[in-house]
């Protein structure tokens, strides 16, 4: 055998090692969520930095599976979010909020099963409730210093396909919106988008293959912005025109992004479609009241806020919110089976399901 052969051979060797190799990390990755965004996913970050927008009082989370009497769960609901019913439908980890983690073991096994960095208040714009809340930057980057401790531990090949296997599953905008304040809908939109651009981009940059974004309800009909409405309760129409207009760029936004980059899918969720319905056929979904929220008092709910005052509705799978802003747990698992198993118009051009099952597993 000539030096050339044998040079040949060992090559087909060690490639077949990286095969080997890489199938097997490929099994031993399975998905996990990577969760931005706001308080309809949070799952207590605020806590750790003494906001006062901390969903931590009773009665919040009233309804949470196992929750003991009066102590609230950090769920800006009377029971389980979005997140809770997306890792339960699709056999997932539960991924821990960021914060939480500080004292964690093993932090990167941890990371494996996902992070949590929502954080109620939250919006893509950094002045969007500051102070009390986790901004879309700087979760991202939380996300980011968890993406350099994996690529340490674990190294470049494992991280990257157990990345790329992941749904970063995105849900910001809503509180962009409630504080808009009325400087012109379409200049606000494109600032807005502009910037979730350069959020997202910097998301996939640091190994994000797999978006699953959720728009932004018809936030004009949450029973703070309806009470405004002093003598009718009707929704804002403008802030609802706002939300609609995010909705339609973003998912622009999405596609264009897709097309820039080969090897990124993703999965829009028109939450403003899909809230509607309910808002719109009530008895469709079983709720009775769509207007004013379940925890809170005087006018819709909305005059003493939920956790001030400990007064709530008793039938909480009849109310589409919960306090002024949040929709209760039924409207949360509603949402989550949409963005599952949903279809055009309201989720496309794939839905979570799709892009869970949709294979780039054998690409870095
Ligand atoms: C939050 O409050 C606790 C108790 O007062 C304090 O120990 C901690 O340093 C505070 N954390 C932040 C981020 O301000
Ligand atoms: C959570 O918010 C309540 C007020 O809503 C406040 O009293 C409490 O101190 C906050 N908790 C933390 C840990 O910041
Ligand atoms: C309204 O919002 C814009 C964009 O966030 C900001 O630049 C402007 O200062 C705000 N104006 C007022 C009066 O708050």
């Amino acid at each position: 055998m000539d030096s050339s052969t044998s040079c040949i051979l060992l090559m087909l060797a060690s490639f077949c090692n990286m095969v080997c190799f890489f199938t097997t990390n490929a099994q031993s990755s399975s998905p996990a969520l990577f969760v931005f965004g706001a308080s309809m996913l949070d799952f207590g970050n605020n806590i750790y930095i003494n906001s006062t927008s901390n969903c931590s009082v009773p009665p919040y989370g009233i309804d949470y599976p196992g929750h003991f009497h009066r102590k609230a769960v950090s769920r800006c609901s009377n029971g389980r979010n979005i997140i809770d019913f997306l890792v339960e439908m699709l056999g997932v980890p539960s991924p821990k909020a960021y914060l939480s983690m500080s004292k964690t073991r093993n932090l990167p096994e941890e990371f494996l099963k996902g992070v949590n960095f929502a954080s109620c208040s939250a919006g893509i714009l950094r002045p969007t409730k500051e102070g009390f809340c986790i901004p879309m930057d700087s979760q991202i980057d939380y996300y980011s210093s968890v993406y350099g401790t994996l690529m340490e531990k674990k190294g470049f090949v494992q991280t990257q396909r157990f990345i790329s296997n992941s749904i970063f599953f995105i849900d910001i905008g809503n509180n962009d919106i409630l504080v808009y304040n009325g400087t012109g809908i379409s200049k606000y939109v494109s600032l807005l988008i502009s910037t979730l651009e350069g959020q997202l981009k910097r998301i996939y940059k640091l190994g994000a293959r797999k978006f699953a974004f959720m728009g932004t309800e018809p936030v004009g009909c949450w029973p703070t912005l309806r009470a405004m409405n002093k003598n009718t309760g009707d929704c804002d129409i403008e802030v609802n025109q706002l939300s609609v207009l995010f909705n339609e760029q973003a998912a622009v936004l999405l596609q264009k992004m897709q097309s820039e980059y080969a090897d990124m899918i993703y999965s829009f969720f028109d939450a403003y479609k899909e809230f509607n319905k309910y808002i719109n056929h009530p008895e469709t979904y079983g709720f009775e009241e769509v207007k004013a929220a379940c925890c809170g008092m005087g006018f819709l709910g909305v005059e003493i806020l939920c956790g001030a005052c400990d007064s709530y509705c008793s039938d909480r799978t009849k109310y589409l919110f919960w306090d002024s802003w949040h929709q209760t747990e039924v409207a949360a698992k509603l949402m989550a089976s949409a963005a599952i198993d949903g279809f055009p118009p309201i989720v496309f051009p794939i839905n979570v399901k799709q892009l869970i099952g949709n294979g780039l597993h054998s690409q870095i």
